[in-house]
């Protein structure tokens, strides 16, 4: 097997070699961008273009005189934006860069890129411009460009289009395109200096998504090369004076926005008014002397865990001391639970709408797609809210479907009430007009990350002063609203102004692998000129990563592994898994890990059935010791079922989301395009295929994405001890197989995933051999073994198993024989 391996990597690796010194970047325009603008020189081609111009005016013209059009017109006329037209085309003709604030709804991302397409297209340089607006999820790119699109008064992919990662509509004559950050980002890969582009717009920067920082490093960079190109800055609740003066003081324009007055009520407020009650801790009954006991536990952690948020709001949850009080009905007992959002509470402000308020849409803000989802699941079993005939329940997240999108909008009818329960992104991004009821839980799951234990976190933290600003405005689109905000005053008080930029919070392996291939210089120098630049120490950690994967070479350039990974937009341990999946031809099953570990768990564990769920999901990892390999079972025991048509019937059985699978089917079909993409597969499925059903080459395989997320195994009498190098002793979620079993028959676990809470927990986790781990883990590239062997020993002297490093050495003598003969 290893001859075999050896064999075929040092082929596959070769011709990805080949393929970078041909200088082969992918034709595809699918994902790399954006259809190369019509700029030629020859005279004929200057008067198609003059003649199209002329062309789109008059269209234009038609447009604005039909009677659809008309009314079109007026909608848009009556826009805050609107007013402001003039002095809005004046100043982007006269600045180079341009920074705009305005509420959300005025207008700005529907109508000001709409101004300079109408006002070029007016000058006769229809053809000619190139408009590119930038929004940071794919929903909105799609929604907001349907929208201009209708607008303009055509269909979509003619002068307005969209696209995003693996879809897209628009055509050769497109001019203003909708894309997400990310896809501008890929185009700077392949285009550096934007050849065509005329105007660049980036919406929802307040936002700081890591994307968003990164393109305006990139962008201020480019403006002097590019004097003729336009940069214009968009957003709701914007710290305009931090962007203008990273841009060297560019004007900064405000559109008044129109909004209807919000009551705003916090915690007290509401408590009051729908028959809950604040009791202090010493006046609780025996059951809740429990709860509280757990409270404060929980208090304490969730504290730990808060070092990102200024110590103003420890000192207000002290006051407002979410230990001190239980949350209480006066029927039935419950908690108000720090870590989660107290659905509780939710229902009975739902249920204290839905009866005694006026009609109007009920905008609800959670975390994330799981909390919305089990809410509803929640709301569902309600007899008022659950009742369909009275309320209709959506979800509004990133991932949702078209047609789930389109029922947000519109009106339910016969006095049905509509809810929408959404994360974030129905904050700025999406305005749902009819909402007058904004109920917001006061937090939003965000990646934080704590660089000195290189640990990502993933866990709803409080929103910002202006985050909360922002969804209570929600409220007041057509008329004066009501916003219930489920924490109290004391807690908004100590909420920062303004988020922390992702940038500073999140590991930034995927950013300096762009960094590079961009060939932006050094990593460090040029992350220090961001607008909020990053610490030294993170930036370390995500070098170092890179070159213990092999993705950077110890002089911080780039390798062939590298450059495939930066051009496959998954984090580079993903990536890493599906590029050997697809060298070691074992391809559908390292689709189906790489997939599920970027959708989430299909297993699913109810509260009641826990125990028949999990020895469901130990059933498939018979043997296994592996939570990855147990999906790939599952996934491929559904598969068959699905063919059969009992897809349904063995979700159930086993405890699985059939959503979820559905979802990673979409996603593993995905993956394997942009393997195509690359050049890594082909299209014979048997080829492909041939080692997958080797379980030990898949637990390679996987070890190599997920190395140096590894844990050395001792098993115990009576348990499992667990250590990493960077937080000794760990444990395990219990989700995981690993977490039941006895013994673990092998010396390692590569996980996914750690999470700290108290301890650190290890999500999911597979059982590795040590010659997995030798031959496997971290860089396996061809002049990489001395670096390899370097950096392994650092890990096999920490776990003092001196002894693999003699075998190692062994392996890596005959494995270079072996390169050396073929
Ligand atoms: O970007 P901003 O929040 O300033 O506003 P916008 O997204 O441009 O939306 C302006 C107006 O267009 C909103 O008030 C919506 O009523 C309307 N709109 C719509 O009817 N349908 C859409 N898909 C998007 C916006
Ligand atoms: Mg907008």
């Amino acid at each position: 097997l290893l001859a075999h391996f050896s064999n075929m990597a040092i082929k596959r690796v070769g011709s990805l070699d080949d393929s970078l010194h041909n200088g082969s970047i992918p034709a595809d325009e699918g994902i790399y961008g954006h259809p190369e603008p019509m700029i030629h020189n020859s005279v004929a081609k200057e008067k198609i273009l003059q003649r199209r111009s002329l062309q789109l005016r008059q269209q234009q013209q038609d447009w604005k005189e039909s009677s659809e059009g008309k009314k079109m017109l007026e909608f848009r006329r009556s826009l805050p934006a609107f007013k402001e037209k003039d002095a809005f085309l004046k100043v982007v003709s006269e600045n180079q860069v341009i920074v705009i604030s305005g509420e959300t709804g005025c207008g700005k991302t529907t109508q000001l890129p709409q101004y300079i397409l109408e006002s070029e297209i007016e000058a006769g340089r229809g053809a000619l411009c190139n408009i590119i607006c930038t929004q940071p999820r794919r929903i909105s790119a799609i929604s907001v460009s349907e929208r201009v699109a209708a607008e303009h008064g055509e269909k979509l992919g003619e002068s307005v289009g969209y696209k995003v990662r693996l879809e897209g509509m628009r055509g050769r004559d497109t001019r203003l395109l909708f894309c997400t950050t990310g896809v501008l980002l890929r185009r700077l890969l392949v285009d550096r200096s934007l050849k065509g582009v005329t105007h660049v717009i980036v919406d929802e920067i307040h936002e700081r998504g890591m994307n968003e920082d990164f393109l305006l490093i990139v962008l201020k960079d480019l403006l002097p090369r590019r004097p003729d190109l336009r940069l214009i800055l968009m957003s709701a609740t914007l710290n305009a004076e931090l962007f203008s003066s990273y841009f060297d003081g560019a004007p900064t324009m405000h559109i008044p926005g129109f909004t209807f007055p919000v009551r705003a009520q916090f915690l007290e407020d509401i408590l009051e008014r729908t028959g809950y009650r604040l009791t202090p801790y010493n006046q609780i009954d025996d059951y809740g002397q429990e709860k509280s006991w757990k409270m404060q536990k929980q208090a304490q952690s969730f504290k730990k865990r808060k070092s990102q948020i200024a110590s103003a709001v420890e000192d207000a949850l002290e006051v407002a001391d979410y230990k001190g009080y239980s949350l209480r009905t006066k029927e039935s007992m419950s908690c108000w639970n720090p870590d989660s959002i107290g659905f509780n509470l939710i229902e009975h402000v739902l249920c204290h709408i839905v009866k005694n308020e006026r009609p109007g849409a009920v905008l609800v803000f959670m975390t994330g797609w799981d909390d919305i989802h089990s809410l509803k699941d929640h709301l569902h079993a309600h007899p008022l809210l659950g009742d369909q005939s009275r309320v209709l329940l959506l979800a509004c997240h990133g991932s949702m479907s078209s047609t789930e999108q389109k029922l947000i909008f519109e009106n339910p009818e016969g006095g049905v009430r509509k809810i929408v329960l959404a994360t974030n992104m129905a904050e700025t991004s999406i305005t749902i007009n009819d909402v007058v009821f904004v109920v917001d839980c006061g937090k939003a799951k965000e990646t934080s990350y704590d660089a000195l234990n290189n640990t990502p976190c993933l866990l709803p933290s409080w929103i910002s002063k202006a985050a909360a600003r922002q969804r209570k405005g929600r409220a007041g689109r057509v008329q004066s609203g009501e916003c219930y905000h489920l924490y109290p005053k004391c807690v908004y008080d100590a909420f920062d102004d303004y988020q922390l930029p992702e940038l500073l919070r999140t590991p930034l392996q995927s950013l300096c692998l762009q960094i590079k291939s961009l060939q932006l210089g050094s990593i460090s120098e040029f992350l220090s000129s961001a607008l909020q630049p990053p610490e030294p120490l993170s930036v370390q950690n995500a070098v170092d990563y890179l070159k213990i994967i092999g993705a950077l070479d110890e002089n911080e350039n780039l390798t062939v592994l590298g450059r495939k990974l930066s051009m496959l937009p998954v984090e580079p341990k993903l990536g890493k898994m599906l590029i050997l999946g697809a060298i070691f031809n074992c391809l559908d099953p390292i689709l189906t890990v790489v997939a599920g570990l970027s959708v989430r768990d299909p297993f699913v564990v109810p509260a009641d059935k826990k125990d028949l769920a999990e020895s469901a999901k130990g059933h498939f990892a018979a043997g296994a010791y592996s939570d990855h390999l147990a999906l790939v079972r599952a996934y491929d025991g559904w598969k068959d079922a699905e063919a059969q048509q009992a897809g349904y019937e063995y979700c159930w059985r086993n405890f699985l989301s059939s959503q979820t699978l559905r979802a990673i089917d979409s996603l593993r079909k995905q993956f394997f395009n942009l393997l195509k993409d690359i050049g890594l597969v082909s299209n014979n499925s048997e080829t492909n295929n041939k080692w997958s059903n080797e379980e030990h080459l898949l637990r390679a395989v996987i070890c190599a994405g997920l190395f140096p997320g590894i844990s050395s195994v001792v098993n115990k009498e009576k348990s499992i001890a667990l250590k990493t190098m960077e937080d000794g002793p760990v444990l395990l979620y219990a989700s995981s197989v690993n977490g039941s079993v006895p013994k673990i028959p092998y010396p390692w676990l590569v996980f996914n995933e750690k999470i700290k809470v108290n301890t650190v927990f290890l999500r999911d986790s597979t059982a590795i051999s040590d010659s997995m781990l030798l031959l496997f883990g971290g860089n396996i590239s061809k002049g990489g073994l001395d670096g390899h062997l370097k950096m392994l020993g650092g890990y096999l002297e920490f776990f003092m198993k001196p002894e693999l490093a003699k075998t190692y050495s062994t392996l890596k003598r005959e494995l270079e024989e072996l390169i050396q003969k073929k």
